[in-house]
């Protein structure tokens, strides 16, 4: 079977987790700060916060703004649930604007309609790899004063024209081993306002500066030197990793018939943590691409809008037609590094099967 993801670990991680062992510098140390230090000279600013994971980015980047109780996040619902999650867990409570059905990332021209006295930030998700269109939603936040969080936890490395994910206002990236690049479990916030991260740094270790002087209620959100040594030794292979998943995200794009393939906005670049289709009825294709040897995964199968806890919070009656679609039609197939030439035309072969058995997905929900 063709694995949906294969975590890239060489003798580079291997060697590095052993000296940070042998160093006795375990826990939060000299690693994190070297990773902290290459992480915002790729991203190009002038700060980095590494985390104990991207929740824990998003968490303490929202109130590194000082959100709060009785503030409003406007979000997607077409998300991994941590987006959403963490505005929760700041007392504030999310607003949820649709996606735009051509990229999967927040329907701007919903944002405006959303916003309130209540409104502090607004929080783009660059799902699946694409930077969602910051240019337009920083000016927005620019002219209503609000923070701008772009959940960037699947897009390291991609780019608006040169402008890379993570730095409009604070980008959140997570390390999780399906990444990009990982470090096992991992986050990371970036961004070029000083003041915030100082204060995501103040909270990521129990509001402590001088040891034992609390200043503020903090947390221990703080990432490993074991975990900053894999980042180490992985992020130098990140541009390449990245390439790698953009020429196959080329065969696919030019190979693969009878499915909708991904739309890519002009002057952006895409760095495929997910190839993901839309297919006639999915759960069927998913079944099929099994039996011809092909992994595949539904990110997201439910809208984080119909999740339980939402549901339970009274998000579930909102319509969010596009997501509502969308959850029933995409399919991730395998992109990742390591995928052999062989194993990318056994791909291509078994979508192209199985989209000829299926059929296409009708023009009327496609919408
Ligand atoms: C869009 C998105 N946001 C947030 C997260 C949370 O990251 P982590 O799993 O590192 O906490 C993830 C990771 O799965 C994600 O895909």
């Amino acid at each position: 079977m063709i694995p949906i993801a294969r975590p890239q670990m060489g003798e580079d991680e291997k060697q590095r987790v052993w000296e940070a062992m042998a160093s006795g510098s375990l826990a939060q140390g000299p690693r994190v700060a070297e990773l902290e230090e290459r992480f915002a000279e790729f991203i190009g600013v002038g700060h980095a916060v590494a985390t104990s994971s991207g929740t824990t980015a998003l968490h303490l980047a929202l109130l590194g703004y000082g959100v709060g109780e009785g503030d409003e996040v406007i979000t997607v619902p077409f998300t991994f649930i941590a987006s959403a999650n963490s505005v929760l867990y700041t007392g504030a409570r999310p607003v949820f604007v649709d996606v735009d059905e051509r990229d999967f990332t927040m329907a701007v021209d919903q944002v405006g309609a959303a916003i309130t006295p209540r409104t502090k930030a607004i929080m783009p998700v660059s799902l699946y790899g694409q930077p969602a269109d910051l240019v337009a939603i920083d000016e927005i936040a620019a002219r209503h004063g609000l923070a701008v969080v772009e959940d960037a936890a699947q897009a390291h490395g991609a780019a608006i024209g040169e402008r890379k994910s993570g730095s409009w206002g604070a980008g959140t990236f997570s390390f999780y081993p399906t990444k990009n690049m990982t470090t096992g479990e991992g986050g990371m916030i970036t961004t070029d306002d000083a003041g915030l991260a100082g204060r995501v740094r103040l909270l990521r270790e129990h509001g402590m500066k001088v040891r034992y002087h609390h200043d503020v209620v903090g947390y221990n959100f703080r990432m490993t030197d074991l975990a900053a040594a894999i980042g180490l030794a992985q992020l130098p292979k990140l541009p390449g990793f990245n390439d790698r998943r953009r020429t196959i995200a080329g065969r696919y794009d030019a190979e693969l018939r009878g499915v909708i393939t991904p739309v890519v906005r002009a002057g952006v670049w895409h760095v495929y943590h997910q190839y993901t289709i839309r297919v006639h009825d999915r759960d069927a294709f998913a079944e099929r691409l099994k039996e011809r040897g092909v992994g595949s995964a539904i990110y997201y199968p439910i809208p984080v809008h119909r999740q339980k806890p939402f549901v339970a919070l009274g998000y579930g009656d909102q319509r969010h037609p596009v997501t509502d679609r969308l959850t029933h039609q995409v399919l991730s197939i395998p992109v990742h590094p390591s995928l052999s030439d062989d194993e990318v035309a056994t791909v291509i072969g078994a979508v192209n099967e199985t989209a000829a058995e299926l059929g296409p997905l009708e023009a009327a929900t496609v919408g």
